[in-house]
């Protein structure tokens, strides 16, 4: 275990930590403050390395290994991997070598779709990196193996997001190119696997149709981290709100302007780190996959 400031006595009052490659994890924020009012939260966007999910799985590995090893410095009881491609590329190993326990989106997404498909044929969209994984098919086929599953990265959703091209016909167009795919598939359920695509749910609504039910995986993740932490006793017990802390690895405007969308309320401060200063230990998993 690379981490060993865990201990137990306080545990309850600490912050829930959660990274992602930048903006797109606050969409996973807004559902933990929501279900888990009294839970301090320290998010970390990794804004000066993103998008991650163009990039190689020991990239990624070694960032989300470095942004937990930050986040590890901030004193929490919990590491919420909030990016898709992260979680997808480097949860066992997170899992396998730090002590707080590890929660990333795509477990709660896909036992949420699972519950959600009568026709067994579920899609799933995400970056490039979170496709070419197969994490998502192979956590659906362990569960269970008779579902069919069909996957499309769609790369240019998350620039559109970042612009805030939230309904503009380009997005719309380019959604339907890439949701095409889907339409002869006869899929009754789509996993959102993108922290940005939450906030296109309209329009990839409108494209798919009203019988196909969308799986925003923050959602369920928050859901899940409430059943374990008060399974490991680690509810805050105080009932006041809890307090929320902003990182960023680049120049904070950006996030304070776009963040507002993503979490649907004023985000301050955010405070900028280097992020280099927590590079000494990476990548060491005992789960190597
Ligand atoms: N946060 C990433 C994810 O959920 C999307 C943005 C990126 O490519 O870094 O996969």
């Amino acid at each position: 275990m690379l981490n060993s400031n865990h201990e137990s006595s306080n545990d309850q009052n600490k912050a829930i930590g959660i990274f992602d490659s930048g903006l797109g994890g606050l969409t996973v924020v807004r559902e933990i403050i929501k279900t888990l009012p009294h839970e301090s939260v320290v998010y970390l966007g990794d804004t000066a390395r993103v998008p991650y999910g163009v990039k190689s799985p020991d990239t990624v590995t070694k960032y989300a290994f470095q942004n937990t090893e930050f986040l590890l410095h901030q004193g929490i009881k919990f590491i919420v991997v909030a990016c898709n491609t992260a979680a997808a590329f480097a949860l066992k190993k997170l899992q396998g070598s730090f002590t707080p326990p590890c929660l990333g989106v795509i477990a709660p997404g896909v036992r949420a779709a699972l519950k959600a498909t009568q026709s067994g044929k579920i899609g799933i969209i995400g970056t490039a990196g979170t496709i070419s994984s197969q994490a998502y098919i192979q956590a659906i086929k362990d569960i269970n193996s008779q579902v069919v599953v069909f996957s499309q990265a769609c790369p240019l959703f998350v620039p559109l997001v970042e612009e805030a091209w939230i309904d503009h016909p380009v997005t719309y167009r380019i959604a339907e190119i890439y949701l095409e795919f889907f339409k002869k598939k006869q899929i009754d359920t789509l996993i959102l696997g993108c922290t940005h695509y939450p906030l296109l749910k309209e329009v990839i609504s409108d494209i798919l149709g009203p019988k196909v039910a969308l799986i925003d995986s923050a959602m369920f993740l928050a859901r899940e981290l409430q059943m374990i932490l008060q399974n490991k006793e680690l509810l805050n017990q105080q009932k006041t709100t809890g307090e929320l802390r902003f990182f960023v690895t680049d120049m904070p405007e950006h996030f304070y302007s776009l963040g507002k969308l993503f979490l649907k309320r004023a985000i301050f401060p955010v405070k900028h780190i280097d992020i280099s200063n927590y590079n000494k230990r990476e990548g060491r998993g005992n789960n190597e996959d």
